[in-house]
C-alpha cells in the first residue's frame, strides 16, 4: 500500500509538469495499530500505514489534496493539517468536536481541500485525545512550478521532525491524569524523525544520521511536532540560515540556535564545510521550560556526517551548546528577529484599520475535587486552565456542523468575553480564588472583521509560555512583553510594516503578545494552546466567522462522507 501511494506520487509529480493550474493528489491514510520498539521498550501504537513518524504530504501550492482516511482501530480518529488555511473548507480542518465528529472504528472521511497561497513547510497530525504522539508526518508545500525560492536553491532538501517517545501508551497516561486530576506522566525521551539518538539507554542503533556532502546547501524543514515541550535546536559548529516559519517566507537571518515551540515550523539554509572537515557534528534538541510541573529534561541528538571519498574511523565528535533549560532572554532575542520577508513578491498584508479590539487572558488555573474524591492538582484540586477565565468544555456534537444546520441551541454560546470578567494584575501576586470557569462559548465575527488581539500570559499558578495556535488563518505578531500588556503605551512600538507572520505563537512566559488577522474565511475555527496537556485542560475556544455576502465568501456544504457523531 505503501509502495502503492509513492508510486501514485510520482505520477502526479509527473503529471504536474504539463499543467499550469493545481493538479490533484491522492493519499491513503490507513490508520492501524503497528508494533514500534524504542529505549528497549515495544510498544503497539496506532500509526499511519504502519509508519511511525507518519509519511510525508508533498504539494504544490495551488494543488488539491485528497486524503482517505480509513480508521482500522478501535480509537476515534481525526486528522489534522496543521497551519493550511482551509479557505471554506473547514469541514477538511480536523479538530474532533470542532469541525467534524471522529472517524469510527471501519469508517473512512476523505479530507479534501485546496493549498491557496501557501508554500513551506507544515505537518499534519492527529487531532483527538493524546493520538498525536505517534500520528503526525510532515506536510510540505512546494512553490509553484518554475516559481524559484526567494533564497539559493539547496542541493537537497531534509525534513526533521521533532517527536516525544513514551515508553508506556500516552492514552492511558492522559486517561489516567484525567482520572486524578494531577499533571500527567511525561515523555522518555525526544525523537528526531522517530530516533531518540545515542544520550538514551538502549538507543545508539536509532540515531538520526544525517550524511551531507561538503559546500552544498541543504534545506532543513524542521518541524516541532513533540506534545509538549517547546524544544531548542542547533548544530555543532555550523551556523543555520532561517528563511521560512510556519510557511511563510522570512527575511533570512543566521543563528547558531533556534527555539521551536510545538506547531511551529521552521526551514533553515544549512551550509556545509567547503572542505571535508574530518569530523562529525552532533545536532540536538532539548526542551525550553517556564512551567513549575515535571518535565523531560532529557536531550535527542542526532549526527551530522560529511561524506568522504575513503572511509574514516575514530573522527573526532563536536556538540552543540545549547541555552539554559529556562532561558528566556535567548527566546525573546530569537522572536524579535523573526520578520516576514515583506517583498513586492511575498508582502506582508498587515491589517492597519481594526475592527475589534481584544484581549484575552491564557493560564492555568484549577476546578474543585469531586465530593469523596482525592484530586492530585495543586492543594487536592484538579488541574484546569482557561482564556479569560472560560475553561473549554468539549461538545458531544461537532460545532460546525451544527453551526450550519442551525442546532446550535444547547451546544455552544456565541458570547465568549471578549475581556477578562474581572481586572486583576495577570502577572503579579496570584489571587486566592484559582478556579476556572466552564463552557463552551465562541466568539462570532462577521465576514472580513480585522482583529487585534492581545494574549496576556498570567501567574495563577505561576507564569509560563504558551504556544498558541489559531487554525483557519496565519495572523501577525505585531508586539509582545513582559509583565501586564498597557493599551495606553505598548501599541506604539507595534510593528506594522515587516511582523512575522504565523500560525503559532509563543505567548512569553509572564507577559503578553500581540497579533493581528484578517477573519476572511467562514467556518469555526478552533484557538488553544499547542502544549497537549493544557489543551486537555481547557486552554482552548473557538471563533465562529461568518459567511460573507458573495457567494465566494460563502463555507462550502460539508461533503457527504463527512462523520457522524
Ligand atoms: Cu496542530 Cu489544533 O492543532
Amino acid at each position: 500500500m505503501v509502495g502503492f501511494v509513492r508510486t501514485l506520487v510520482a505520477i502526479t509529480l509527473l503529471v504536474s509538469v504539463y499543467s499550469v493550474a493545481g493538479t490533484t493528489r491522492h493519499y491513503e491514510f490507513n490508520i492501524q495499530l503497528q508494533n514500534v520498539t524504542r529505549l528497549c521498550h515495544t510498544r503497539s501504537m496506532v500509526t499511519v500505514n504502519g509508519k511511525f513518524p507518519g509519511p510525508r504530504i508533498v504539494a504544490r501550492e495551488g494543488d488539491r489534496l485528497l486524503i482517505k482516511v480509513t480508521n482500522h482501530v478501535s480509537n476515534n480518529i481525526t486528522i489534522h493539517w496543521h497551519g493550511i488555511r482551509q479557505l471554506r473548507s473547514g469541514w477538511a480542518d480536523g479538530p474532533a468536536y470542532v469541525t467534524q465528529c471522529p472517524i469510527q472504528t471501519g469508517q473512512s472521511y476523505v479530507y479534501n481541500y485546496t493549498v491557496i497561497g501557501q508554500r513551506g513547510t507544515l505537518f499534519w497530525h492527529a487531532h483527538i485525545s493524546w493520538l498525536r504522539a505517534s500520528l503526525y508526518g510532515p506536510l510540505i508545500i512546494l512553490p509553484k512550478l518554475n516559481v524559484p525560492y526567494p533564497f539559493t536553491k539547496p542541493y537537497k532538501e531534509v525534513p526533521v521532525i521533532f517527536g516525544e517517545w513514551f515508553n508506556t501508551d500516552p492514552e492511558a497516561i492522559i486517561a489516567e491524569a484525567t482520572q486524578t486530576g494531577g499533571g500527567p506522566n511525561v515523555s522518555d525521551a525526544y525523537t528526531f524523525n522517530g530516533l531518540p539518538g545515542p544520550l538514551y539507554n538502549c538507543s545508539a542503533k536509532d540515531t538520526l544520521k544525517l550524511k551531507v556532502k561538503h559546500a552544498k546547501t541543504y534545506l532543513l524543514r524542521l518541524i516541532n511536532a513533540a506534545l509538549n515541550d517547546e524544544l531548542f535546536f542547533s548544530i555543532a559548529n555550523h551556523t543555520l540560515t532561517v528563511v521560512e516559519a510556519d510557511a511563510i517566507y522570512t527575511k533570512p537571518f543566521d543563528t547558531e540556535t533556534l527555539i521551536l515551540a510545538p506547531g511551529q515550523t521552521t526551514n533553515v539554509l544549512l551550509k556545509t564545510k567547503l572542505k571535508f572537515p574530518s569530523a562529525n557534528f552532533v545536532m540536538s534538541a532539548r526542551p525550553y521550560v517556564t512551567g513549575q510541573g515535571t518535565f523531560d529534561n532529557s536531550t535527542v541528538a542526532g549526527i551530522l556526517e560529511y561524506e568522504s571519498s575513503i572511509p574514516m574511523k575514530n573522527l573526532p565528535l563536536f556538540k552543540p551548546a545549547l541555552p539554559p533549560l529556562n532561558d528566556t532572554s535567548f527566546v525573546t532575542q530569537f522572536s524579535n528577529r523573526l520578520r516576514s520577508l515583506a517583498s513586492a513578491q511575498f508582502p506582508a498584508n498587515v491589517p492597519q484599520k481594526i475592527d475589534r479590539h481584544l484581549f484575552f487572558t491564557v493560564g492555568l488555573g484549577t476546578s474543585p475535587c469531586e465530593k469523596n474524591k482525592t484530586c492530585q492538582g495543586p492543594n487536592g484540586t484538579r488541574f484546569a486552565a482557561s482564556i479569560n477565565n472560560v475553561s473549554f468544555v468539549q461538545p458531544s456534537v461537532a460545532l460546525l456542523q451544527s453551526h450550519y444546520s442551525g442546532q446550535s441551541e444547547g451546544v455552544y454560546s456565541p458570547y465568549f468575553p471578549i475581556t477578562p470578567f474581572h481586572w486583576f494584575n495577570y502577572t503579579g501576586t496570584p489571587p486566592n480564588n484559582t478556579f476556572v470557569s466552564n463552557g463552551t462559548k465562541l466568539m462570532v465575527l462577521p465576514f472580513n472583521t480585522s482583529v487585534e488581539l492581545v494574549l496576556q500570559d498570567t501567574s495563577i499558578l505561576g507564569v509560563e509560555s504558551h504556544p498558541l495556535h489559531l487554525h483557519g488563518f496565519n495572523f501577525f505578531v505585531v508586539g509582545q512583553g513582559f509583565g501586564n500588556y498597557d493599551p495606553n503605551k505598548d501599541p506604539k512600538n507595534f510593528n506594522l510594516v515587516d511582523p512575522i507572520e504565523r500560525n503559532t505563537v509563543g505567548v512569553p512566559s509572564g507577559g503578553w503578545v500581540a497579533i493581528r488577522f484578517l477573519a476572511d474565511n467562514p467556518g469555526v475555527w478552533f484557538m488553544h494552546c499547542h502544549l497537549e496537556v493544557h489543551t486537555g485542560w481547557g486552554l482552548k475556544m473557538a471563533w465562529l466567522v461568518l459567511d460573507g455576502k458573495l457567494p465566494n465568501q460563502k463555507l462550502l456544504p460539508p461533503p457527504v462522507d463527512l462523520p457522524k457523531c
